[in-house]
């Protein structure tokens, strides 16, 4: 049951009124905002849910999953939290980041090429996210720059205290990741999203930079990249490509994702710009002569699928058609009317320079019930494909060929719950009011209530459902993008959560 303050409920269905919207379908868990787009928040709850949803059941996912003719896939690991981008090491383990847990995790690979452990490698960092490796080194993009520390494959360990190579990077904002990779040219690229949905960014960001293994002599590679939250260079022709999400608040089918092919000093058109030409309603006339400079995409996504991670086929062990071709993850809508992305496809590189874009790994939504999203693509020391997925916390495997046996899935057991939060009544009615002033301070119901212009549904319902007080401030220091970050102190993100809880 939904518990609401008498006062918000009758504020609430005012606003229903007003911006005319149904309220019933809202306990349907799809609600249709002014101009028609519509959101499905059951998801978005999910989603966001401190606790992770639980993985699919090997039966089921061999029946809900689909793959090309020749494929198989099962869950590799799972219990590795908010699991985003993964990197291989020398001797086939792999990495993979969880911001919010501000952890690297390290699975590592049996023999017989089955995960055999899980452990922490690092802990205490800044949102981590991105992972590299390169020379010895490990390369984590973290909240506001780059670290690195010294890295034995065959050890399975670091050594020494994560060094901060680049800092100072603009920081929070609605797309607060850094992504970051080694090019073949031996320097260290960082990708940074926008601060906003739609905007002239006053610091950089939107970009992509540049540095030296050391993190000296930083450029500004590339520019109007609105979020490019992963990128990869083409073996065969060392093309760097990077994947971007396209603005929201367009309705359903406008504009579309995309696949950059990034050069030094190039500018890919956000936020005057989108997709191959298209100004953009909000910003197209603010910059004539840089919105001719924009250089269109490579290739387009569908409107809102959300492309994550991208990762060129490299391996010997999939059918001839895919060497060269890179594996995208699409994340999946969040506001659209019916969900698009939740799959990973294949783009396929013609000689001639067009692309074209195919399913390899759909079923993360059926009908509507999602049940995986898709963030990274890493291929793996036998050439399987290697899948992470955020929403269940789970890592896949795909080969070519079929799984003998049974193919148990390592359970992780790496992460630790949240400390819970104990408070005097006195403390906890001192929170309230502090929590209350933090949620007006900082204008919160813009998107959460107020149906303003860059609003997000009002998915705040039922959160004592899915959160405790503790897992509600974990949630606040790292929120889900494009939910924006607030550099709240520990007994800020307490009170507001121990406000949201008793309003919400
Ligand atoms: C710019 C718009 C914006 C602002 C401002 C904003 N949020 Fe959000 N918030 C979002 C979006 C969008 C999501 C959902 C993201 C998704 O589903 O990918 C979200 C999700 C959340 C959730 C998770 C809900 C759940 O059910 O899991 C909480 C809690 C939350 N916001 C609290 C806040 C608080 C507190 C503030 C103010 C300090 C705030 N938000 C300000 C856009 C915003």
């Amino acid at each position: 049951m939904l518990r609401r303050h008498p006062i918000l409920t009758v504020f609430l269905s005012v606003i229903t009124l007003l911006v005319g919207f149904s309220w019933w379908a809202l306990h349907d868990g799809v609600v249709v905002l002014p101009g028609g787009t519509a959101v499905d928040f059951s998801m978005a709850l999910q989603v966001l849910s401190g606790d992770e949803v639980a993985p699919l059941a090997e039966a089921e996912l061999k029946d809900r999953m689909q793959l090309p003719e020749g494929f198989d896939i099962e869950i590799w690991a799972t219990g590795i939290p908010n699991a985003r981008l993964m990197a291989v090491t020398d001797t086939g383990d792999l990495l993979v980041s969880s911001p919010r847990e501000g952890k690297v995790f390290l699975l590592a690979r049996g023999a017989d090429g089955t995960a055999t452990g899980a452990d922490v490698l690092l802990e205490g960092l800044d949102r981590p996210h991105g992972l590299a490796l390169h020379d010895g080194w490990l390369y984590i993009g973290e909240g506001s720059g780059v670290s690195r520390i010294r890295f034995a494959a065959s050890k399975r360990a670091t050594s020494g205290v994560p060094e901060k190579i680049v800092s100072g990077l603009a920081e929070g904002g609605n797309h607060w990741s850094k992504t970051v990779h080694v090019g073949p040219d031996n320097r260290l690229y960082v990708a940074l999203g926008s601060s906003c949905n739609v905007c002239e960014e006053t610091e950089t960001r939107a970009a992509m930079l540049r540095y030296e293994l050391d993190g000296s002599n930083g450029i500004t590679y590339a520019t109007g990249l609105r979020n490019a939250v992963d990128f990869a260079w083409q073996p065969q022709t060392g093309v760097l490509y990077a994947t971007d999400n396209g603005r929201d608040l367009l309705g359903d089918d406008d504009p579309p994702c995309e696949l950059n092919a990034v050069v030094e000093g190039g500018f890919y058109g956000w936020p005057y710009v989108n997709g191959a030409g298209h100004p953009d309603p909000d910003f197209g006339g603010l910059a004539p002569d840089k919105a001719a400079s924009a250089i269109d995409p490579t290739h387009e996504f569908p409107a809102h699928t959300a492309p994550l991670g991208i990762a060129f086929y490299d391996g010997e062990a999939f059918p001839q058609r895919y060497r060269g071709a890179a594996f995208v993850a699409l994340h999946g809508s969040w506001n659209r009317s019916t969900k698009a992305g939740f799959e990973v496809v294949a783009v396929h590189f013609q000689a001639d320079g067009s692309t074209s874009q195919e399913p390899f790994l759909t079923g993360f939504e059926v009908d509507e019930q999602v049940s995986g999203r898709p963030v990274g693509v890493a291929v793996g020391p036998a050439g399987e494909l290697f899948v992470s997925d955020d929403y269940t916390g789970s890592i896949y495997r795909i080969v070519h060929g079929e799984f003998e046996g049974s193919g148990a899935a390592l359970m992780a057991t790496t992460s630790q719950t949240p400390d819970t939060v104990n408070l005097t009544p006195a403390e906890r009615e001192r929170a309230l009011v502090s929590g209350e002033n933090l949620w007006t301070q900082n204008g919160c119901a813009a998107c959460h209530v107020d149906g303003e212009a860059d609003a997000a549904p009002n998915i705040l319902v039922e959160l004592d459902a899915r959160y405790d007080a503790a897992s509600l401030s974990q949630f606040l220091l790292v929120p889900q993008p494009p939910m924006p970050l607030y550099p709240f102190s520990a007994e800020e993100r307490t009170a507001l959560a121990v406000y949201l809880l008793a309003e919400f």
